[in-house]
């Protein structure tokens, strides 16, 4: 029997082909909505989600992919600036194209030669940049697992009993990192049975980075309480300030008390990639692993992530169980360095998009999104009603709108009143603006040092013009304006802080 998949795949690129250019095309227009936005019960009602005994075939679902796009947020409109991810690029459809062609899987090599080489030949290149001179790494379906991957190899480097018998009585393993930091080591804490109380959150400056001698302490806490640290995780990035930590001054405590020193760049480790900006993860090069996920500030598309390793055996060393009904010994069996099985070849969107634009198209995009935030940050400084929550170190923008029926001076009388008001203006022009569809943008909390009200966090992607960044500021004063014209329209009782 002949197949006929090449003639209706032939049918349905033709057909989609159109649909999908004018969305991107639509997405981008001014004056187009971020999202038309529907509660799920709406949802239901407007779009088809029966799944039937008999399929539509290639008329009906033309119908169907038509309602998804309609009904999806718009993530290629300038204007959706919520997350740490925006919109992709064409390089970027069609590598997701080409993966789903190939269907390839990346655990060994003989079934992904060409993918497995392009995710061995982009972790060396990116380790090189950040001065693991003969690391490597491998992809992880997103940055917490690239996260909980460096965790688990550095206790099973400092722990290798622990593969088999598992804990031994009374070992209490300990692990640092900020108190900023991303939720995704809490979730390691209580997958690997290390426990929430074991992972211990270091203080932090002010900016949100790390102090390290707050962090030495700390270690040396713990050392008196009998217990066993062996993993530190320093950050490029924090996912609310965008912060970085002094990389280099963790790194030297990591090498006297001889912890795993893991880098998170999730979120800011694509500044390797900027020669103006690779001063901020200075230091890099004393790590052990060290998180890029691709998909966030370089537009590759969801998902792409790597745990680049200075070591380029350690995960195999580490991980591997040797089962030898898959794996036969071969260093190009990518599975083998991991927890799971079957692999996606993420590797192969940033392979394309870096062969497509060059290292240097990656450079222009991160330096943009740099300069869009300090534009935005001296925007906001120039207008009496605004006021920061940190000057930006990276394209994270934080600040509230103070509407002009707020006196000023109650901040002095009663800061917790004051804060409470701060947060309920945040929330309300959120809502508002999630509801015009005109931007869509997020707020954050913070605990530390001090509860903060919660704040407007921007994320400035390269692909907002300077001209968007004005309309924004100038909105969002509009706006909170018009919800807030007199002191009555306070609430006193709303709660400030919003717990994660
Ligand atoms: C986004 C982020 C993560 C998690 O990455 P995912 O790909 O969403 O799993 C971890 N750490 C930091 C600092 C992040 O910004
Ligand atoms: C490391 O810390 C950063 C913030 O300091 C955080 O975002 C990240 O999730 C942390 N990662 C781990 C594995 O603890």
């Amino acid at each position: 029997m002949t197949s006929n998949d090449a003639v209706e795949l032939d049918q349905l690129l033709n057909e989609t082909k159109d649909v999908l250019v004018e969305y991107v095309n639509q997405c981008q227009q001014e004056g187009v909505s971020v999202i038309d936005p529907h509660s799920p019960q709406e949802l239901e009602k407007i779009f088809d989600f029966e799944l039937t005994e008999k399929g539509v075939g290639p008329e009906g679902i033309l119908d169907t992919i038509q309602g998804m796009l309609r009904y999806s947020v718009r993530s290629w409109n300038n204007r959706f600036i919520d997350k740490l991810y925006s919109g992709t690029d064409p390089i970027g459809v069609i590598s997701e194209l080409i993966l789903g062609v190939l269907n390839s899987n990346n655990h060994v090599y003989h079934v992904s030669p060409v993918t497995t080489m392009m995710e061995i030949k982009t972790s060396r290149k990116m380790a090189e940049f950040i001065g693991f001179k003969d690391g490597s790494g491998i992809t992880c379906p997103g940055g917490s697992a690239s996260n909980q991957l460096a965790v688990i190899t550095a206790r099973n480097r400092k722990f290798p009993h622990i593969k088999r018998e598992g804990f031994r009585r009374g070992e209490v393993l300990t692990m640092f990192t900020s108190a900023h930091s991303h939720y995704s080591f809490e979730k390691a804490a209580i997958m690997m049975g290390i426990g929430t109380d074991h992972l211990i959150s270091v203080p932090c400056t002010d900016h949100g980075t790390m102090i390290p001698e707050e962090l030495e302490k700390c270690i040396q806490q713990s050392i008196s309480r009998g217990e066993s640290p062996f993993f530190v995780n320093g950050t490029a990035g924090t996912t609310v300030l965008g912060a970085f930590d002094p990389l280099r001054a963790i790194g030297a405590i990591c090498q006297k008390y001889g912890l795993w020193f893991h880098v998170d760049g999730s979120w800011g480790g694509s500044v390797m990639f900027s020669n103006k900006l690779r001063h901020l993860i200075d230091g890099s090069e004393l790590a052990d692993s060290y998180t890029i996920n691709p998909h966030k500030m370089l537009g590759i598309p969801l998902q792409c992530s790597y745990l680049l390793t200075k070591d380029p055996h350690v995960l195999q060393k580490f991980n591997a169980l040797n089962a030898e009904y898959l794996f036969h010994g071969e260093h190009y069996d990518l599975g083998d360095g991991t927890v799971g099985c079957g692999r996606r070849p993420d590797a192969v969107k940033m392979f394309l998009a870096w062969k497509y634009r060059g290292a240097k198209g990656f450079e222009i995009r991160v330096d943009r999104g740099f300069d869009l935030a300090q534009y935005m940050y001296h925007k906001l400084s120039e207008h009496p009603r605004f006021r920061l929550v940190a000057k930006p170190v990276n394209l994270n923008v934080c600040f509230w709108y103070i509407p002009e029926s707020l006196d000023l001076s109650l901040e002095k009388i009663n800061a917790e009143v004051f804060g409470n008001h701060l947060a309920q203006v945040t929330k309300e022009i959120h809502a508002y603006m999630r509801r015009s569809g005109r931007f869509m943008f997020d707020y954050a909390p913070l605990h530390h040092p001090e509860p903060l009200p919660i704040f407007f966090r921007i994320i400035t992607h390269p692909r907002l013009t300077f001209d968007e960044v004005d309309e924004l500021v100038k909105t969002i004063a509009e706006v909170g304006e018009k919800i807030f014209p007199n002191y009555e329209e306070f609430d006193e009782d709303s709660e400030s802080v919003q717990s994660r």
